[in-house]
């Protein structure tokens, strides 16, 4: 006889998508829910934490509700449920935690923390239904730019992150220079396919110093605002920019950004001999990087996998890294804690 496959129920709250997942044993999804808050926070040009919290309040029992509807279960054949506990906005991960408490209570299953990194790099595994451990991990979203040595999917060891800005922070500060619109990222990408990236010279720090394994992105975002100053201008906002030279700005500020990443994780591949790189993050949608990135590896014998850009943002499908540590005998209790900045890697 053979066992019906265990069917997870993953939360994800960390910053400002409210998202749920069925997932079985198989990595099989049978549903998935991601409702954006981007409507919410373009205004302020970035995520507001106290909107974010409360928004997440209204929508966890909707979204919940709506993946078990379209995995066609009832609450009954849950067998564990996991949630993103590290790392996040404080507000914001209660609401996942609490709702992941209540349904572990009432439904006598299992409960299961997620690292919202080693997620984002799990989504890589989802994605490619074979397994990719041990990998270099690199994390590009908006709160982080890391690598990481993964020996297994549930075992993370810091090589170097940024020391200021996050990549995706940078695309969204600039995009508000600009006058694009929240998030960032997508919209600097979408203009900049009509730009000339050689148009202006950005900074690309540490770039040439292989064995630092950091990155650098706040002296980018102040060159691209003395850019649109220009000489002679105090204030950036007093400049009313032509829409090719909006276009040439954020050309030229990706192609830096992209420069970084590629270069500093070809160092990390060289630093560790690692051959498998997985890439996760809401900036490894970005096209530019996919390209570059895919380019740069094809003469390393080192296999890519990043995975669709739907699983790159934020979801819950990701979570479903929590097999993991139920397989490794790790469960959590009632006491599940909320680790807004990093302490479980
Ligand atoms: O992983 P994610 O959804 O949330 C965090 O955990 O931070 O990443 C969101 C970030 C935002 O800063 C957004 O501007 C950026 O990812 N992003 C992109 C693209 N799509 C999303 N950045 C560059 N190019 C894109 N296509
Ligand atoms: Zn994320």
């Amino acid at each position: 006889m053979t066992l019906p496959p265990m069917i997870l129920l993953t939360i994800e709250t960390t910053c400002d998508e409210t998202a749920a997942a069925l997932v079985d044993d198989q990595l099989r999804v049978l549903g998935s829910v991601v409702a954006s808050q981007d409507e919410l926070h373009s205004r302020f040009h970035g995520v507001v934490p106290e909107i974010a919290a409360r928004a997440h309040l209204e929508r966890i029992l909707p979204v919940i509700d709506e993946a078990i509807r379209r995995a066609g279960i009832t609450l009954a054949q849950i067998d564990a449920i996991a949630v993103a506990n590290t790392p996040g906005l404080a507000g914001s991960l209660l609401v996942g935690v609490a709702a992941a408490k209540g349904l572990a209570l009432a439904l006598g299953k299992p409960l299961v923390g997620v690292n919202h990194l080693q997620a984002h790099i799990y989504a890589c595994r989802v994605a490619s239904g074979v397994d990719v451990f041990p990998c270099l991990g690199l994390i590009v979203s908006g709160g982080h730019t890391s690598l990481y040595r993964c020996p297994t999917p549930i075992r993370f060891e810091l090589l170097g992150g940024t020391i200021d800005d996050a990549a995706g922070e940078a695309f969204d500060k600039v995009a508000s220079m600009l006058g694009l619109p929240f998030p960032g990222g997508p919209a600097v990408s979408r203009v900049a396919e009509h730009g000339n990236a050689a148009a202006y010279r950005f900074p690309r720090s540490f770039l040439h110093e292989p064995e630092r394994l950091q990155f650098s992105f706040s002296g980018l975002k102040t060159a691209v605002r003395y850019a649109i100053a220009g000489p002679g201008r105090p204030d950036f906002r007093d400049v009313k920019l032509t829409e090719q030279q909006i276009a040439d700005l954020a050309a030229s500020f990706e192609a830096a950004v992209v420069d970084c990443l590629v270069g500093k994780t070809l160092h990390a591949l060289d630093a560790t001999g690692l051959k498998t790189l997985c890439v996760g993050g809401g900036v490894a949608a970005n096209r530019r990087f996919r390209t570059q990135l895919a380019a740069a590896l094809q003469s390393r014998h080192v296999r890519l996998e990043i995975a669709p850009p739907e699983l790159c943002t934020d979801n819950a499908v990701m979570g479903a890294v929590a097999f993991e540590r139920l397989r490794a005998g790790e469960v959590d209790g009632l006491d599940l804690e909320v680790l807004p900045g990093l302490v479980r890697e």
